[in-house]
C-alpha cells in the first residue's frame, strides 16, 4: 500500500481515503434534495479530495446523448453520444471503465489536452444508467482498481441521494 497525502490528512491507503470520502459525501448530500446542487457539491468534493485530477464531474443522459452536468476543471464538450468516447462507452457497457492511457483508447474524446488517464463510472437507478461520473488526470495510469472500487462506491452514494433525476 502506498501512502496517499490529501490536504491536511495523510492516509495509509487509498481504501482509507475512499472510506473517509464516502462518509463525507453521504453527510454532504444528505441535507439537500436538489439534484443539481448535490452533483455540484459532489464534483467539488471529489476534485478537492482526490489528488492528481484535472477534471471531475458529471454527464447526464438525455435520450441517447450525455449532456454536461456540474463539474470542476476546464470547460468541456457539452454533448457525448451513447457509445462514443470513454463516457458513452461506459453507458453502453453499463460498467465503469479505467483507462491507463487515454491516447490508446479508441474514440477517446479529448476535452483537456492535459488529460492522460481517465476513470468513468455509470450512475445507476433501478438498474438504469442515468449519467456518468467522469474523472480525468494529467498523470498516466493515475487510476487503479482501488480507485475504480472507491469511485463506484461514491457513485452509488451520489445516485442514492438524487431523489429525482435532475431534469433538463
Ligand atoms: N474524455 C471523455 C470526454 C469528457 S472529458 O474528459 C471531460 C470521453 O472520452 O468520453
Amino acid at each position: 500500500m502506498h501512502a496517499v497525502g490529501v490536504a491536511a490528512h495523510a492516509f495509509a491507503s487509498k481504501g482509507e481515503l475512499y472510506q473517509e470520502l464516502a462518509a463525507e459525501m453521504d453527510a454532504l448530500l444528505a441535507g439537500e434534495s436538489d439534484g443539481i446542487a448535490n452533483l455540484a457539491n459532489a464534483a467539488a468534493a471529489i476534485f478537492d479530495r482526490l489528488p492528481d485530477l484535472n477534471w471531475a464531474g458529471f454527464y447526464l443522459l438525455r435520450g441517447d446523448v450525455l449532456v454536461l452536468g456540474p463539474f470542476q476543471g476546464k470547460v468541456a464538450c457539452t454533448r457525448i453520444e451513447v457509445g462514443k468516447g470513454v463516457c458513452g462507452t461506459a453507458v453502453t457497457r453499463r460498467a465503469s471503465i479505467c483507462v491507463e492511457d487515454v491516447h490508446a483508447f479508441p474514440g477517446h474524446i479529448a476535452c483537456d489536452s492535459a488529460s492522460e488517464s481517465e476513470l468513468v463510472v455509470p450512475l445507476m437507478r433501478d438498474g438504469q444508467v442515468f449519467g456518468v461520473l467522469d474523472l480525468d488526470s494529467p498523470r498516466l495510469a493515475r487510476f487503479d482498481s482501488d480507485d475504480q472500487a472507491g469511485c463506484e462506491a461514491l457513485a452509488a452514494i451520489i445516485s442514492r441521494h438524487l431523489a429525482v433525476t435532475p431534469s433538463a
